[in-house]
């Protein structure tokens, strides 16, 4: 291994040790930790994922790594510090906030995300940049706990943020993870597929949530995976849905009830529709039909065409042709 490679690995490890130790043990952590309990992490959650809080002070981190040998050069470039272009200077980076670390793969230590404790600090929440050691477009959260779950579950949770893995983990959903704040990539869906093909997408119950779960299953199911979407009440996370309705509604009627990605692509295509409206309601129709089109299973096609001519009472036959002729188009 690279000697500055190790170094970096190591100032990740020790702040995030300091870290935790402030957050729990000093008077200075404590509106953090009554925020976090307030907000229904548990002690055992907090020990679990090795939460903690960085100080409000300008260079505590830079100093005491650069004490303890680091070069701040080294620091900069791990992303923990930055330097004041008009004064050559160092500061840390993050400075009164809660610290999420964040492993790859293997366990290392290679990032953290840092969460403001008052409501009108912005950003909400200021991540490590990408670094020699972290790249967000392939480092999934929580996957180096949750390997071993997924790949005995045959079923991946894909959430969209560090506190819904934290709590679904204490529902009892440990092999749930959460890109960093991005899009899901390819490199992230083949790091999945390492494991299983099967995927549950459970992002927040709203508008961007949506969007965001319609493009990631279209992404996941086209490249081999079978794709679920959680549903929750408007509005909810996951984090949300758990602290109000607790864990055992969560693993039954959010999990467990999730739809298949065709069910949910029929709710999003007629989410902003009017199906009164004799327009609108054949552009519904055409969009669920050009979709069927894609399935490869024709049970499952039969089924969803049943759907449809029940629904707008109209003639299966009528549609299977319509289906037959999307599906010969796309060849
Ligand atoms: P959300 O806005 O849904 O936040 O963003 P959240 O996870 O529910 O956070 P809490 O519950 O208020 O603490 C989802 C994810 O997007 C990224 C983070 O990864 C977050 O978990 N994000 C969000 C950022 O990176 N920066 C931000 O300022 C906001
Ligand atoms: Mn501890
Ligand atoms: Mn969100
Ligand atoms: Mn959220
Ligand atoms: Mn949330």
């Amino acid at each position: 291994i690279d000697p500055k490679r190790r170094q970096m690995l190591e100032a990740h490890e020790l702040l995030q040790k300091l870290y935790h130790h402030l957050l729990l043990h000093t008077k200075e952590g404590e509106p953090a930790l009554k925020y976090l309990r307030g907000r229904g992490f548990t002690d055992e959650a907090i020990e679990k994922f090795g939460i903690g809080y960085a100080l409000p002070a300008w260079d505590f981190a830079a100093n005491m790594l650069q004490k303890r040998g680091f070069p701040l050069s080294v620091l900069e470039e791990s992303g923990l510090v930055i330097r004041n272009e008009k004064d050559g200077k160092y500061f840390d980076r993050f400075r009164d906030r809660i610290m999420f670390p964040i492993m790859d793969e293997k366990g290392n230590m290679v990032a953290f995300a840092g969460r403001a404790v008052r409501k009108q600090e912005h950003p909400k929440y200021l991540n490590s940049p990408e670094t020699p050691l972290f790249n967000k477009s392939k480092l999934l959260f929580n996957l180096n706990r949750a390997r071993g779950p997924i790949r005995k579950k045959q079923q991946a949770v894909i959430f969209e943020g560090y506190a819904d893995v934290i709590s679904a983990d204490r529902a009892g959903v440990e092999n749930g993870i959460a890109t960093m704040g991005t899009s899901i990539t390819p490199e992230h869906v083949r790091m999945i597929k390492r494991l299983t093909d099967g995927v549950v997408i459970c992002y927040d119950s709203d508008q961007a949530g949506l969007t965001a779960a319609f493009r990631a299953g279209k992404m996941l199911s086209e490249n081999g995976c079978e794709v679920r979407v959680a549903q929750m009440p408007d509005g909810l996370d996951p984090d949300d849905y758990i602290n109000q309705h607790g864990g055992e509604k969560f693993r039954m009627d959010v999990i467990g009830a999730s739809l298949t990605f065709m069910a949910f692509k029929m709710q999003y295509f007629r989410m902003n529709k009017n199906l009164q409206n004799e327009g609108e309601k054949l552009a519904y129709i055409e969009e669920v039909i050009q979709e069927i089109a894609k399935l490869e299973n024709p049970v499952e096609k039969d089924l969803y065409l049943r759907q449809l001519s029940e629904e707008f009472s109209l003639s299966l036959d009528a549609l299977k042709e319509q289906e037959r002729q999307y599906g010969s188009r796309e060849t």
